[in-house]
């Protein structure tokens, strides 16, 4: 079975120049950039490495960027202030908090805060409801990717048997509920394991689509797999290798190399769901400025 290596770094490069068309063509009728602000709290170096590529990424399409950097000691009614001033400035179209906060701010509180039509994130419950009922609303960002990956390479999805793996807010959960619905990019029977699921390499091999968002680097093996399965990879775990200048590499949920001979498409780590979680974020926030899921 030959494989298809889903390559998100050259299809988020191609989605990244139609953005920049259209911001371009936007500008020429005179409507300002899109503009994204980010709150980065803290040093967490995986944070810092995230908000950095979504800022250039603005940049590189057109947008207008602004990142907001504060230390870990931030009160959280502070915090809870900036989300005031960004919910309150008609110059921001969205923005995004990053996660995770310091232990003593509520995550909860703060995602409550944040104007659900500037929540470009899609955390906010109003948008995650509205996404489980299948109505307008921002999709977040790592799920909206996997969905245009999906979409873009033509892979059938209807009928089919989907075991996504990790049941987390911002992807395993989501995904699920977005690939069960009746849409273009939907329609599959969807399985959701977790830590507590019994048997769960025999789930995994019964699957036509794998997604994996575990968060254990090569959790996902070659014998779970069914043959001709198609492998969406989330994980992005930094593994220790002290022969590398970084000391560390990153590496999927899925056991890539073993796997990759078996399946028909899979999505490597890293320049798989990586960049086009990014390119989610841009599209969410074009949306936003043209006001396209909420209307005022
Ligand atoms: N931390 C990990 N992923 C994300 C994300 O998509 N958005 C935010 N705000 N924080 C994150």
């Amino acid at each position: 079975m030959s494989v298809t290596i889903l390559d998100g770094k050259q299809l988020a490069k191609t989605i990244k120049s139609e953005i920049t068309k259209e911001v371009a063509q936007m500008k020429t009728i005179g409507k300002r950039a899109p503009h994204l602000a980010a709150v980065l709290i803290g040093d967490d170096p995986a944070s810092q490495v995230y908000v950095r590529n979504k800022v250039r990424s603005c940049e590189q399409v057109g947008f207008k960027s602004t990142l907001i950097r504060h230390d870990a000691s931030i009160s959280e009614a502070h915090l809870l202030n900036i989300v005031k001033d960004l919910n309150n400035n008609p110059d921001i179209d969205g923005f995004i908090v990053q996660l995770p906060l310091p232990k003593h701010i509520d995550e909860q509180k703060i995602t409550l805060a944040i104007d659900y039509k500037k929540d470009v994130d899609g955390f906010h419950p109003m948008n995650f409801g509205r996404m489980a009922q299948g109505l307008p609303s921002y999709l977040p960002a790592t799920p909206y990717g996997i969905l245009q990956m999906l979409e873009r390479y033509n892979i059938p999805t209807a009928g089919k048997h989907c075991v996504v793996v990790g049941r987390s807010n911002i992807v395993g959960t989501p995904i699920s509920i977005l690939l069960s619905r009746k849409a273009k990019v939907g329609n599959c029977t969807v399985t959701l394991a977790h830590s507590q699921t019994q048997n769960l390499a025999e789930e995994v091999k019964r699957a036509d689509i794998i997604i994996a968002a575990i968060g254990i680097a090569d959790f996902i093996k070659a014998d779970m797999v069914k043959e001709g399965a198609v492998v969406i990879d989330v994980g992005i775990n930094r593994v220790e290798e002290p022969s590398v200048k970084e000391g560390y590499i990153l590496k999927g949920d899925v056991d890539f190399e073993r796997v990759a001979t078996k399946c028909s498409f899979i999505t490597p780590v890293p320049g798989g769901v990586g960049p086009m979680t990014v390119i989610s974020l841009l599209m969410n926030t074009l949306k936003a400025a043209n006001k396209e899921i909420y209307k005022d």
